[in-house]
């Protein structure tokens, strides 16, 4: 079973939008996928619920983490079905300290999404850091890749982060574009992949890289 915590402490910078994507794209791939949230506004939540009155998509079981006490992580994790092979967890902006290595605590991957914007970089910049040194993913063996989320081609902005993204030294794995689909999908309990009508080559390109990645570390 592998855990992927989804996780920056910029607030909007995309962590609802990529874990319910991606927990779509893993439960269309035909793995049993979880979507844990553990942010009280429950926005994935509400998104696996208007994904369950459609009737084609696949199933995502979901977990609403935030109701659970700190730390007692035992009795919900028995909830889970037994063959699930995906938890995707989804976590609140501005964790810090304690709350930040409790959310990544388990984690077998850890992707950070980052906008095309100087208040993200220097936020995430700050964050990075303290994942790096609190988390000891190193030593717990936690991979880390970052996602640039909200990609307009041929800006400064987007030069901007190029630069802020090599320094980093961290595997950049997708450039996810700035597009309506991304919202429409979300109101609809979908991933972009999984709408008919504004379904872009682009966006399932760098969906497969991410599923791509994520099935061939070790
Ligand atoms: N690639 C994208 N293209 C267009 N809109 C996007 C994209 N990614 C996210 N958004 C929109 O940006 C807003 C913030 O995204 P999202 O809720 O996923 O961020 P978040 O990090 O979960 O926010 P929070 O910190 O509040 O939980 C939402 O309105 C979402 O629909
Ligand atoms: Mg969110």
């Amino acid at each position: 079973m592998q855990r992927i915590v989804v996780i920056n402490v910029k607030g909007g910078c995309g962590k609802t939008t990529i874990s319910t994507n991606l927990a779509s794209y893993y439960a269309c791939k035909g793995k049993k996928t979880a979507l844990y949230d553990y942010d009280p506004q429950a926005s994935s939540m509400r998104w696996v619920s208007v994904r369950r009155r459609g009737e084609k998509s696949p199933e995502i079981f979901n977990v609403a983490a935030f109701r659970e006490p700190r730390r007692v992580t035992k009795s919900w994790q028995l909830k889970l079905p037994p063959d699930t092979e995906r938890i995707i967890v989804d976590t609140p902006p501005s964790l810090k300290g304690l709350d930040l290595i409790d959310q990544v605590k388990g984690a077998n991957v850890i992707l950070i999404p980052v906008l095309p914007s100087s208040i993200d970089m220097f936020a995430t910049a700050d964050f990075v850091r303290d994942l790096l040194l609190g988390a000891k993913t190193r030593s717990n063996n936690i991979r880390i890749a970052i996602i640039a989320n909200r990609i307009k081609k041929n800006t400064n902005s987007l030069a901007a982060l190029e630069r802020f993204l090599n320094t980093l030294n961290i595997p950049v794995i997708a450039h996810l574009r700035d597009a309506q689909s991304y919202i429409q999908a979300t109101e609809k309990g979908l991933g972009v992949h999984e709408l008919e009508f504004q379904k872009n080559d682009e966006d399932s390109v760098h969906w497969a890289s991410i599923y791509n990645w994520l099935e061939n570390i070790e």
